[in-house]
């Protein structure tokens, strides 16, 4: 039978044009999609200024991405995509460090520095020691596993934001965890900081009423062999935008503390340990 393109049988008539070459995850991928786009614009019933609107969008969306910005994932981040795939991926167990989204400011082989050292290069901002271990399930130490850390600068900004004013490397580093698990670095504590917004994700946050900040935030990359990747932050509590990150990043779990020191070698103190899951666990969660 000949699936003429109807109202009624649109999702048919698309998915019917699928071939045999498809290979199999493809197939259940894209007729999904195709079965809840179509859901969709029969839901809105989309008008044809609106598709028109949409097609802008997308076109303005791709000009603007380059090898240094991409605004797909800032918008897969902004309508909380990013969160729910990285939610779907990463299940853990209880008593697991819960992760978070990866952002796009991560730079690889970041220095390796040494225990206590401290990443803050611009000397702006209220110094904060992080320190604390890295542990599996049952509570033992990981020795060498791989604390990798970023963070934005007093001034909200990344390094890579900000190649000609701030230092290479300014605000990260590569701490090995000791025999005891524990690592310890001198950081900045956090300050809270909008998405780049001043593409058409950045629009789209203004047409909808919702402001482009991310909550004060320190990003972890913790990889051990035979144990999963962890990729998460810990925020600081009490921020004014803990409950409306722009792109969905907060959990409970990972609101850390930050303690306000005296007459110590910093302002701050945050301590943090991070629970890794083995390569082979299988739940159940
Ligand atoms: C970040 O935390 O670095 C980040 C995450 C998602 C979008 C933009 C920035
Ligand atoms: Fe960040």
């Amino acid at each position: 039978m000949i699936n003429y393109f109807t109202e009624e049988a649109s999702v048919e008539a698309v998915n019917g044009r699928i071939g045999e070459a498809a290979r199999p995850r493809l197939k259940v991928v894209m007729e999904s999609l195709v079965q809840h786009l179509h859901a969709f614009v029969k839901d809105v019933h989309l008008t044809q200024e609106e598709w028109e609107i949409a097609i802008e969008f997308l076109t303005k969306t791709g000009q603007i991405c380059s090898g240094e910005r991409q605004e797909y994932i800032l918008l897969s981040d902004v309508l909380g995509v990013s969160m729910l795939v990285d939610a779907i991926n990463n299940r853990r167990p209880p008593g697991a460090t819960e992760n978070t989204v990866f952002g796009p400011f991560h730079v690889a082989d970041a220095p390796v520095r040494a225990n206590g050292d401290t990443i803050c290069l611009d000397g702006k901002g209220e110094s904060c020691l992080f320190e604390g271990r890295v542990l599996d399930l049952e509570g033992n130490p990981i020795a060498g596993a791989c604390v990798d850390v970023w963070s934005d600068n007093a001034e909200g900004f990344y390094d890579v934001q900000q190649p000609d004013v701030q230092p290479k490397w300014n605000n990260r580093g590569r701490f090995m965890s000791e025999a005891d698990g524990s690592y310890s670095f001198v950081g900045i504590k956090p300050v809270s900081y909008p998405i780049p917004d001043d593409g058409p994700v950045g629009k789209m946050l203004g047409a909808l009423g919702r402001h482009p900040y991310r909550p004060a935030h320190m990003h972890f990359l913790v990889t051990a062999p035979g144990f999963q990747k962890l990729v998460t932050h810990t925020f600081v509590g009490g921020d004014t935008y803990l409950e409306s990150d722009a792109v969905f990043g907060v959990k409970k779990s990972l609101i850390a503390p930050f303690e306000r020191l005296e007459g110590d070698k910093t302002l701050w103190r945050s301590t943090y340990d991070f629970v890794l899951v083995p390569e082979t666990f299988e739940g159940p969660f």
